[in-house]
């Protein structure tokens, strides 16, 4: 009989119990992927309050103690189910390190908690542990799946103190290094081999998404194009030579999208409903929805004017500078109106504000997180702006295109991968479903958009980029395969 393989998923996020950004959107939708591919999956997260209080059930699987910063911490480790969850959740529960309400990552002022460090760490430690089954459960993983710089000592743990279970550690930003001191290395009692250039230690400090490069078996980033992209100095953040020297074991898989929460059909949080075979009236009822929504003005010549919307985290990896740089030509030169939705860097979110009380009529700014909104904005904008500095994957430009919401995009990392700029040819084809720019400077940018308003004015073109993209399958279908075939260790 072959048996299902056995993964232990580890992230610092999962939507919709804790979610920053698209980690969390991944950390949901990759494991029902490979639990619906036949894989025996089990997500692990840290017990931050929010999620602890939508636990449905739950169990103590056991107690563990784990070493800390100068201190052993007494975990209890507690399964939980939640509806939307097909499969079992494991919580590593510190009251002293998790219990804490708002960003896993952050204070209320926006700055990193203090001891992030020792957070992540003990996490990682009980991760391993519970992977091992140290618990005598009778649940032991045969591959341990880590993501981004909080679970990257995982697989340095693993290696330790349980090398046969394989590891694949995940990149979803290089910008993200979790970068500590030599001190907290010696507090947190890592293992004294791990300091070396060719282990976790990184310009006279350790970063633990190089642990994660350097010790798990596998490595993967989110897009063939950032693939190749990390391994250089642009986009490398220093560790392009760690990624190059890693690179037999460096594979770009590109994300999909989870095509039931992003459906423009079924979507729980739109007024109206559509399809790529039937998108009016739906698709303009969500666009009166949005206007109203923000109070801007929804009449029928209102409806006439393209309308440009945003979700992003408002930081300079978004592209936010050019937009704020491009925003006067665009109130003057062109009719467009626009919807932003973001948190992030005050500066940008203050820019931001400033924008709609000046211009009330044209542009709507709201400023925090909110899920259903977002779901709104890619159905109810005529076109999605996203012109990221770089971009490991992205998912709203696949939200977008899936909602006949041609993205303009920059092209980068998985934007590269995903969107077909409009040009004559491409149109012809029939493979053009957004706008794309290649040099990343305001003008470019202004000059992109106003080929979209070209094309905004030509219903024919517009409903065949429409059309393109919401009949595209960004589903799991394809990348699931590949994760699961780098677990077994066979080549895809
Ligand atoms: P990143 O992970 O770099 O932030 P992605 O495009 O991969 O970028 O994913 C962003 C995810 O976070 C999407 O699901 C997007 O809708 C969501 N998101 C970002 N900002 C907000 C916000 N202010 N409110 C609601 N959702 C947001
Ligand atoms: C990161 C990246 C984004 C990617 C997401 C999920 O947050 O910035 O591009 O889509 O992770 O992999």
């Amino acid at each position: 009989m072959v048996t299902a393989t056995r993964v232990l998923f580890a992230a610092s996020e999962a939507y919709p119990l804790i979610k920053t950004g698209g980690l969390g959107d991944i950390a949901y939708s990759l494991p029902h992927a490979l639990h619906q591919a036949g894989a025996d999956v089990r997500l692990i997260l840290p017990a931050y309050r929010a999620v602890l209080m939508q636990a449905q059930s739950m169990r103590i699987l056991g107690w563990l103690d784990v070493r800390g910063a100068k201190r052993v911490h007494s975990v209890r480790v507690l399964e939980i189910s939640h509806a939307q969850f097909a499969f079992p959740i494991y919580l590593v529960d510190i009251a002293a390190l998790f219990d804490r309400p708002g960003n896993p990552y952050t204070q209320a002022d926006g700055q990193d908690w203090g001891d992030n460090a020792e957070r992540f760490t003990v996490f990682a430690r009980a991760v391993a542990d519970i992977a091992g089954d140290v618990l005598g459960t009778g649940w032991r993983a045969d591959v341990v799946h880590a993501n981004d710089w909080q679970t990257g000592l995982v697989p340095a743990f693993l290696r330790e103190s349980v090398p046969h279970i394989k590891s694949v550690f995940t990149i979803h930003n290089m910008a993200y290094g979790g970068h500590f001191s030599l001190h907290e290395f010696n507090r947190l009692a890592l293992p004294r081999h791990w300091w070396t250039t060719e282990g976790v230690e990184f310009y006279g400090g350790f970063s633990m998404l190089k642990a994660g490069i350097v010790y798990a078996d596998e490595v993967t980033t989110v897009s063939p194009t950032y693939a190749g992209e990390i391994c250089t100095a642009e986009f490398g953040y220093g560790m392009q030579g760690v990624l190059l020297a890693a690179r037999h074991k460096l594979h770009g898989i590109l994300n999909g999208i989870d095509e039931a929460v992003w459906n423009p059909a079924s979507d729980v949080h739109l007024p109206a409903h559509y399809s790529a075979n039937r998108r009016q009236p739906g698709k303009a009822l969500n666009k009166q929805a949005l206007l109203q929504h923000f109070n801007l003005p929804a009449h029928d010549a209102a409806m006439q004017v393209p309308l440009v919307g945003m979700v992003s985290r408002l930081v300079e990896q978004k592209g936010v500078d050019l937009i704020l740089a491009a925003l006067p030509h665009w109130l003057l030169h062109t009719p467009l109106n626009f919807v932003f939705v973001g948190t992030g860097d005050a500066w940008f979110e203050a820019q931001l504000r400033e924008f709609a009380v000046n211009y009330p009529q044209r542009i709507a700014v709201f400023i925090g997180y909110d899920e259903a909104l977002a779901h709104l904005v890619e159905a109810g904008a005529d076109m999605f702006m996203m012109p990221s500095r770089f971009e490991p994957c992205g998912l709203n430009q696949m939200y977008s295109l899936r909602y006949g919401t041609p993205p303009i995009v920059y092209r980068t990392g998985g934007l590269a991968d995903t969107v077909v700029d409009a040009t004559p040819a491409h149109v012809m084809q029939g493979l053009a479903n957004g706008f794309v720019f290649d040099e990343l400077t305001t003008a470019a940018l202004v000059a992109t958009v106003d080929r979209a308003l070209i094309a905004y004015t030509q219903p024919r073109i517009w409903q065949a980029l429409v059309r393109t993209g919401m009949r595209q399958s960004f589903g799991w279908l394809h990348s699931a395969q590949a994760y699961l075939a780098l677990y077994k260790g066979t080549d895809r």
